[in-house]
């Protein structure tokens, strides 16, 4: 099959745009496919609603965008990039399941289908290609080709992004794995193969499952550091001067995101079917999920060291978003800490350049300027954006919290 064959799409966010995005500019012909019309229509208007990708990139040449299946019927290769997101803590496939009858109904012989949405192993085999087979009439890996690979993106990594950034690709059968090399080739640098859909998509859960587990083991240790008045990003800073055998992680107000509080439990979910339970995966999200409730319980003490009940303070967040540079909100911790604090008393307002109002439990706040810092009791450093002036913040705030170790030491600054 020629690269250059038409390729579609499938779920235009944080994956599915770059790559519909890189595949037109590398002159490959893209249908970006999308079931929600006004996510279409902005993409149609020439707005990306994506940070890393420039509103001028919906006008690449090559790359159209529609919310109907049957401009797919000229597509030779889909690539399903649609959501995987937990419903009452177990693995919801509904857009996966959606987005395979989709493609089922226009797929032809001889096309390629690669699912990239994140998922438990198994995913692909037994539930894509099932679906394609039974609404296309086709049989994987005779007719039609089949292959799972992770998308790595980092939404606001200005190093790394689709080009740079190595692509795991494993295919059903070998035909199918070297069609999905060659597809992948037009865009990445380095296309890494594996044997089967199962490795690929477990190396995608090793990946977040090894960064969840490593940011609890922070998180939990920052705890009892700060009982034994031990400054552990100072630990950090010198254990990672190990040239060999360390990699850093830094503790937070918790983990966000649509990947690491959500993949980790793909994995133990399809684990605890076969009777185990993934003991690591469980303890990591305990003690994650916990950091919220200490980074409010530190406030509180802060607070009340400072004669001010948490009940009647005023308290700046500084980042409603889950990490810097991006609008994304998903599962951030941010948001959870506001939450519990207001359910204290406390009157929240939050600074976000990148999210202009959101809405916490019925209710829509607006952000704020970073400014008048004085009239806050408190600023809470939740996600320290490049935009924000935390020097400015370090000056005129009375009391911060800093949960990222964003600011330099100041007499009124504590971190977590
Ligand atoms: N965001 C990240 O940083 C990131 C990184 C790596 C992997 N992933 C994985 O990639 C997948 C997609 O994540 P995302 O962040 O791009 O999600 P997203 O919510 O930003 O975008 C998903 C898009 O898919 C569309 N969609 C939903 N159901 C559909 C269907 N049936 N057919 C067509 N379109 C449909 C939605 O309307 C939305 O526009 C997930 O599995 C996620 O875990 C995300």
């Amino acid at each position: 099959m020629p690269v250059s064959s038409p390729a579609c799409v499938v779920g235009l966010g944080y994956v599915g745009l770059p790559l519909a995005v890189a595949l037109a500019e590398a002159g490959v012909p893209v249908v970006g496919y999308d079931v929600s019309t006004a996510r279409v229509a902005e993409l149609q208007d020439g707005s990306s609603g994506i940070e890393d990708v420039a509103d001028e990139a919906t006008r690449t040449p090559g790359l159209t965008f529609t919310a109907d299946v049957c401009d797919l019927e000229a597509c030779q290769t889909y690539v399903l990039c649609v959501p995987t997101p937990l419903r009452e803590g177990m693995p919801d496939l509904g857009a996966v399941e959606a987005a395979s009858r989709a493609v089922a109904s226009v797929l032809s012989a001889g096309d390629l289908v690669v699912l990239e949405s994140t998922t438990y192993p198994g995913t692909t085999e037994e539930v894509v290609g099932p679906l394609l087979d039974a609404g296309s009439g086709l049989v994987a890996g005779r007719d039609y080709l089949l292959a799972y690979s992770p998308e790595r993106i980092d939404p606001g990594n200005p190093t790394y992004g689709i080009g740079n950034t190595p692509k795991v690709v494993g295919g059903m059968d070998d035909a199918s794995t070297k069609a999905a090399v060659r597809f992948y080739e037009t865009v990445c640098d380095t296309v890494v193969q594996v044997d089967g859909t199962r490795e690929a998509e477990m190396a995608k859960l090793l990946e977040n499952t090894f960064r969840h587990v490593n940011i609890a083991l922070v998180n939990e240790m920052a705890v009892f550091c700060r009982e034994l008045d031990i400054d552990l990003w100072q630990v950090i800073e010198a254990a990672k001067t190990k040239p060999f055998g360390f990699m850093p992680f830094y503790p937070g107000p918790g983990v966000g995101g649509h990947c690491i509080p959500v993949d980790p439990s793909y994995l133990s979910w399809r684990v605890r079917k076969m009777g185990f339970t993934f003991r690591f995966v469980e303890l990591a999200q305990e003690i994650n999920a916990q950091m919220p409730s200490y980074t409010v319980a530190r406030l509180g003490d802060l607070l009340n060291d400072a004669g001010i009940a948490l009940s009647r303070s005023r308290v700046l967040c500084l980042g409603a978003a889950y990490k810097p540079g991006v609008a994304d909100c998903r599962e951030s911790p941010s948001i959870e800490v506001m939450r519990q604090l207001r359910r204290k008393g406390v009157t929240v307002a939050y600074a976000d350049p990148f999210v202009p109002d959101l809405v916490l439990d019925t209710e829509r706040l607006a952000a704020v300027p970073l400014s008048d810092l004085g009239a806050y009791d408190a600023v809470l450093v939740l996600t320290p954006h490049a935009g924000f002036d935390l020097e400015l913040v370090r000056r005129e705030a009375t009391l911060v919290l800093d949960t990222r170790a964003a600011l330099a030491p100041g007499e009124n600054v504590y971190r977590l």
